[in-house]
């Protein structure tokens, strides 16, 4: 039954965001535990891709494999008290759209993380953050498939090990789990986190004094907009590099030259520092190679304005790595999954 689900030699270019050409040997979706179980059961010694949105990946070759297209749909409550509620969901659920979920329901918690791209699969695997929250701070357990036994394994926040933008399934567990479903913990009572400098200044603007999390899922969507490049637009992953974190006296080296580098804490005698503003500084942003390049809005994000190759997207960051540490003494780390 699941030949036909099986599909072979799959273009991935609408499965990406960058928008690349690459192929697949075999493609198929599944939207159950059961489903999945029969897929792999057929296609036994595959290597294996797990695709959600494809949100975070850069293609730079054909895969001689099997991608697994995640599409286990469903948001069930679980538990709820006058503050909190659970929520388990699934991991194909898109993200935007559970935040939209929560933010209309009134869940606080996600709306900082309103407009990210992808699925709710992939949201645990780099502790996706933006604008002051991250996952993990909701992230009540992560339900997952353990492909070698075909086993459900449930990992608590702590099991997770997350961090930023990492998680037990991005470095020791790496490729030893396809995650189903995702329990939140959420708030009724919003805890508003609106300390970040862009949504104080446009809720200021707008002469908000005690934002409702709407307010502050509908601040977070206009910074972006007005930022980051649409992906239906301009093929992108979003951020291509961490924000690298780096000693205190490595940075001070860099106050010389540039007294206003901005940084934030990470630790005794560390802090970081904006990706973006050291390959600003390099003279980096806007810079555009025949159909990709830098974005002009923001520089850490490398853009495919059409037909670029996933080998043209690499070399363009190892010639960003390799210039940031000619000149700064810092190390990028990409934070795109690359095939
Ligand atoms: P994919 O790209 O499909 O997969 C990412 C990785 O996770 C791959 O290695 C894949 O194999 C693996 N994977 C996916 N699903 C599963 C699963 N169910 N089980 C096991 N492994 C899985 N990220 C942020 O953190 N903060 C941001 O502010 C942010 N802004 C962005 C803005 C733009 C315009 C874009 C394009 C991206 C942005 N991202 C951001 C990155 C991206 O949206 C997130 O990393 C997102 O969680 C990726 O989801 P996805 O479903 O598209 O994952
Ligand atoms: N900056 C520049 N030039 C640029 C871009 C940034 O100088 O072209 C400097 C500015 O000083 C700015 C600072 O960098 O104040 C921070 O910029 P911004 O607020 O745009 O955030 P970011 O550090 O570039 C990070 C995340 C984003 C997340 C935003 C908001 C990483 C790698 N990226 O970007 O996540 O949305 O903060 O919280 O941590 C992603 O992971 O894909 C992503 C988009």
């Amino acid at each position: 039954m699941n030949q036909e689900k099986i599909q072979e030699n799959t273009d991935l270019k609408p499965f990406n965001t960058f928008g690349i050409s690459a192929k697949a040997k075999k493609f198929a979706p599944f939207s159950s535990i059961d489903e999945l179980k029969e897929i792999l059961l057929e296609s036994k010694n595959d290597e294996l891709l797990i695709l959600g949105g494809g949100s975070n990946l850069l293609l730079t070759q054909d895969f001689n494999g099997l991608v697994l297209k995640n599409e286990i749909k469903g948001i069930e409550l679980i538990s709820e008290t006058d503050s909190e509620i659970l929520l388990k969901v699934g991991a194909g659920e898109i993200w935007h759209e559970f935040v939209l979920y929560c933010v209309n329901n009134n869940y606080a918690g996600i709306e900082n993380l309103s407009l990210i791209p992808g699925n709710v699969g992939a949201s645990p695997m780099q502790n996706i953050g933006a604008y002051g929250i991250e996952i993990k701070d909701t992230v009540e357990k992560v339900e997952a498939f353990h492909i070698k036994t075909g086993l459900i394994e449930l990992f608590s926040n702590n099991e997770c090990n997350f961090g930023y933008r990492e998680s037990v399934f991005k470095t020791e567990k790496k490729g030893q789990y396809i995650i189903t479903n995702v329990y939140f913990r959420l708030h009724k009572s919003a805890k508003i986190n609106s300390s970040y400098g862009a949504i104080e200044t446009i809720l200021k603007g707008k002469g908000i004094k005690n934002p409702t999390i709407k307010e502050i899922s509908d601040a977070v969507i206009e910074i972006r907009t007005s930022k980051l490049p649409d992906p239906k637009l301009i093929g992108n992953a979003g951020s291509f590099f961490k924000n690298p974190i780096i000693e205190i006296s490595v940075y001070t080296k860099i106050k010389e030259t540039f007294p206003d580098a901005p940084s934030y804490p990470a630790g005794k005698n560390l802090v970081k520092i904006p990706a973006g503003w050291l390959i600003e500084q390099a003279g980096w942003k806007g810079k555009k190679i025949d159909n990709y390049g830098v974005h002009r809005n923001q520089a850490l994000v490398l853009v495919n304005y059409g037909g670029a190759t996933g080998k043209q997207i690499w070399d363009l960051s190892t010639a960003i790595k390799d210039d940031i540490f000619a000149k700064f003494g810092v190390e990028l780390e990409r934070e795109v999954n690359v095939i």
